[in-house]
């Protein structure tokens, strides 16, 4: 155990809850939730503004290099800033979702990003939500859980959080983008999207939140008791 707690990592595919339950995970236990995810995201809508091509490796870093992403975080909300500007709501859109499943499989956005990823959650006291936590970046994190669910379901999710926010989809379009991202984010060449050995597997499917979250609190509260 650290300085602040525990390191405790939850990887799995988009659309299996992760980023909702880590927000809830990290409030029970008073830890800070870092989404990893975010911060690849805000790298991909800053290279589409600065008109970098997605494997222009070199423009790539350079761009990494000059770029600060942090988090502001005012009571339950949590704003994704770079370089000081709030891009909360701009990251979230399909497109950049697709850029940035792209993106992220580039070896000069991973190497900037693991060492961003490194020195924000050292101390302990920290949940991070990604691909590769628990295999690449912290693969000494106290706690791992792969979070899953089956493709339909997250697909599912996905749409009804589009439809929300009336963005139009359909249900099936929603489901194969899905599918793509998946393919994309698990036969990249580096760090792909994998179990780690020693991960807690968690399939969400038929799971509710608060059922998951229970599962989840328990079993860092069971690592943290052994000191
Ligand atoms: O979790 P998300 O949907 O916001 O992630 C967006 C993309 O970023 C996704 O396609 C995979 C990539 N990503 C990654 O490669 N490594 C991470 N640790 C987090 C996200």
């Amino acid at each position: 155990v650290r300085e602040n707690g525990v390191i405790v990592a939850i990887d799995g595919p988009s659309g299996a809850g992760k980023s909702s339950l880590t927000k809830l995970l990290a409030k029970r236990l008073g830890y800070i939730h870092i989404d990893t995810g975010a911060m690849f995201r805000a790298v991909a809508l800053s290279a589409k503004r600065a008109g970098i091509a997605s494997d222009d490796d070199k423009g790539l870093a350079e761009l990494c290099q000059g770029l600060e992403i942090s988090f502001a975080r005012d009571g339950e909300t949590c704003r994704v800033l770079a370089n000081g500007e709030d891009v909360s709501s701009e990251i979230r859109t399909e497109e950049i979702g697709l850029l940035t499943s792209t993106i992220s499989a580039r070896k000069p956005v991973r190497q900037a990003l693991l060492e961003m990823q490194r020195r924000m959650g050292a101390k302990g006291g920290v949940i991070l939500e990604g691909r590769d936590i628990g295999t690449v970046v912290f693969p000494d994190a106290e706690v791992k859980f792969f979070l899953s669910a089956s493709a339909e379901e997250r697909g599912r999710r996905r749409y009804l959080e589009l439809a929300a926010r009336g963005e139009s989809a359909t249900l099936e379009e929603t489901i194969a983008k899905v599918i793509q991202r998946d393919r994309q984010d698990e036969g990249r060449e580096h760090a792909p999207l994998k179990q780690a050995e020693d991960a807690v597997p968690i399939d969400s499917t038929s799971l509710s939140i608060e059922q998951v979250l229970e599962l989840m609190e328990r079993t860092v509260k069971e690592r943290l008791a052994q000191g």
